[in-house]
């Protein structure tokens, strides 16, 4: 059963347009495995389908659950079971990250968690993903070291049990042990609960460890090739050359040498640059 429908989907964000054209379904309790080079729409995805206000909408449609996603703000995407893991997790000082679950899993909820099931639960998921518990009282993300914000992000994904879960790169910053340890957690989740995963990595690894059901190329603000896991590998192997050839798509490399129209130098000045660089 289809749980996700993006169609023709156009994002903007500050006037640039980066989803040209988003086609893309995914299916209850179905891993998807969504890849491509840097700086083509990968994370851009994510926040328009987790309804960052910064990113514009310009056309498309995207259903869940056959309703239409885009007409719900962001707590009631979340509450209808959406949930993102960030590939760079904010760091968030003067919020405990302990009353910043509650809050999280109470908004979910009719009637409020009790604070004993509350600290057992997030004392048995604290274990689960391995981080010691005496961090849940220091503020969310705040010095956190970059596996430990990663494992945070799957501790939140763990209590509040998203019907579809998008992970950002979850893989980048984990050592070995803890890349073992977020793959068992992702498994255990989809095994006892169904949770559909959206997974964007770079690595294969990941992939060897959390098996997807398909796997999608995203080029240009577009999916541009689907399969099933053997995609991955080839992927792995090959890079992105041989899409490009086999497919006819140039692939839109970062533009560094681009003048600029403005530079911003921090927050303490602002300086116009001339726009004809010679
Ligand atoms: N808030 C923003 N303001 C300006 N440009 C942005 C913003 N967010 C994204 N972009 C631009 O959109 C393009 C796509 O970015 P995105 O983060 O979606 O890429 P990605 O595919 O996730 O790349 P990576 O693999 O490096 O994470 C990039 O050129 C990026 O600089
Ligand atoms: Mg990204």
């Amino acid at each position: 059963m289809e749980k996700l429908v993006i169609k023709d989907l156009c994002a903007e964000v500050e006037g640039n347009q980066i989803l040209k054209g988003v086609n893309l379904t995914i299916n209850k309790g179905e891993t998807l495995a969504l890849l491509g080079p840097n700086g083509h729409g990968k994370s851009t995805l994510l926040a328009v389908l987790m309804g960052n206000p910064r990113y514009k909408v310009t056309s498309g449609s995207i259903e869940y659950d056959g309703k239409d996603l885009l007409s719900l703000k962001v707590d009631e995407r979340s509450k209808a079971g959406l949930f993102l893991a960030f590939q760079n997790p904010a760091e968030i000082p003067g919020v405990v990250s302990a009353d910043f679950f509650k809050g999280a899993i109470n908004a979910h909820r009719d009637n409020k968690i009790k604070l004993f099931e509350f600290y057992k639960k997030l004392e048995d998921t604290c274990k689960e993903v391995n981080l010691p518990f005496d961090m849940v009282n220091r503020n969310l993300n705040d010095g956190f070291s970059g596996g430990e914000k990663k494992r945070n992000e799957i501790l939140q994904l763990l209590l509040l049990n998203p019907d579809i879960a998008m992970l950002d790169e979850i893989d980048s910053g984990l050592d070995v042990d803890a890349i073992n340890i977020v793959s068992k957690c992702i498994n255990a989740q989809k095994e006892s609960k169904n949770t559909g995963f959206l997974i964007i990595s770079h690595y294969a690894r990941l992939f060897e460890l959390v098996k997807p059901d398909r796997a999608a190329v995203m080029i240009n603000g577009r999916i541009v090739e689907e399969g099933d896991a053997s995609l991955i590998s080839k992927i792995d192997n090959e890079g992105y050359e041989w899409i490009e050839k086999e497919l006819g798509i140039l692939i839109k490399k970062e533009e560094t040498n681009k003048p600029m129209n403005k530079v911003s130098i921090g927050v303490c000045a602002t300086k116009e640059v001339i726009k004809d660089v010679k």
